[in-house]
């Protein structure tokens, strides 16, 4: 899970891997380093594309030594929280784009046992999460418009990522995690990394690869190189 949000985390997105053997996947990226499976939810309506549901989630469950991250991109994630958290979501992210009551379905989110995170579309501006930064577990800043995996990573995310995180630390919620999602790769993520981001989800740059599991464990290296001193593995979160 998320933990302090100096904690340096690995989210392989399995939207881009090969959905007739997502066992072999989640092993292969687990074998790698990951530290959540990050599993993205689409409903043809607030995104242009159709992905998995709640049985996908039930059986990865099943499999996955890791946490699931779940990231609903639909217009009515309240109708769906119970279910996903029944299935074994650990964390789920939700859209404020979708929510006039985003109070209400975090506390909801929160009240299953499951970390509550709100995301970001590029351009939505941070005000958005400003009432709500000290209820949450996690901020997912989007870093390419959601619908699609293999996208270009929006340079505009490096300081939004910055911006996000100063946030949180103004509603003194420095325990809540930055995420960045989108164009993520060896070139993109010192600068997210560096620019505060912590938890870190790639789908292409794993498992576009021959070696999902090396792709997962090189990653996790350069982000970990990017780290400022105060924050490195062993030493204090600031
Ligand atoms: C996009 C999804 C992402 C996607 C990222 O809408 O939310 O999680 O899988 O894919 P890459 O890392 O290829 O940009
Ligand atoms: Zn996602």
């Amino acid at each position: 899970m998320s933990g302090l949000g100096q904690t340096l985390q690995i989210a392989p997105s399995i939207l881009s891997a090969d959905f007739g053997c997502l066992g072999n996947a989640v092993a292969a990226v687990e074998r790698g380093g990951a530290d959540l499976i990050h599993v993205d939810v689409m409903d043809g309506h607030f995104v242009p594309n159709i992905t998995i549901g709640v049985p996908v989630v039930r059986s990865l469950k099943r499999i996955a030594t890791v946490p699931l991250d779940v990231h609903l991109m639909i217009t009515d994630p309240d109708r769906y929280i119970d279910a996903f958290a029944e299935a074994g979501a650990a964390m789920i992210s939700v859209h404020v784009e979708v929510l006039p009551h985003l109070h209400r379905t975090v506390h909801a989110i929160k009240a299953l046992g499951v970390e509550a995170g709100v995301v970001l579309n590029p351009s939505t501006p941070i005000v958005a999460i400003e009432e709500i930064a000290a209820d949450v577990d996690f901020v997912l800043v989007m870093s390419v418009n959601p619908g699609f995996g293999g996208q270009t990573f929006i340079p505009r995310s490096e300081s939004k990522v910055a911006d996000v995180r100063a946030a949180l630390d103004r509603a003194g919620n420095s325990a809540a995690s930055v995420e960045i999602d989108g164009g993520i790769d060896a070139l993109t993520v010192g600068r997210v990394v560096a620019a505060g981001a912590r938890i870190l989800v790639a789908g292409s740059a794993i498992f576009n690869t021959p070696d999902p599991e090396r792709a997962t464990r090189e990653l996790k290296a350069a982000a970990a190189r990017a780290l400022p001193v105060a924050s490195s593995p062993g030493s204090p979160a600031r």
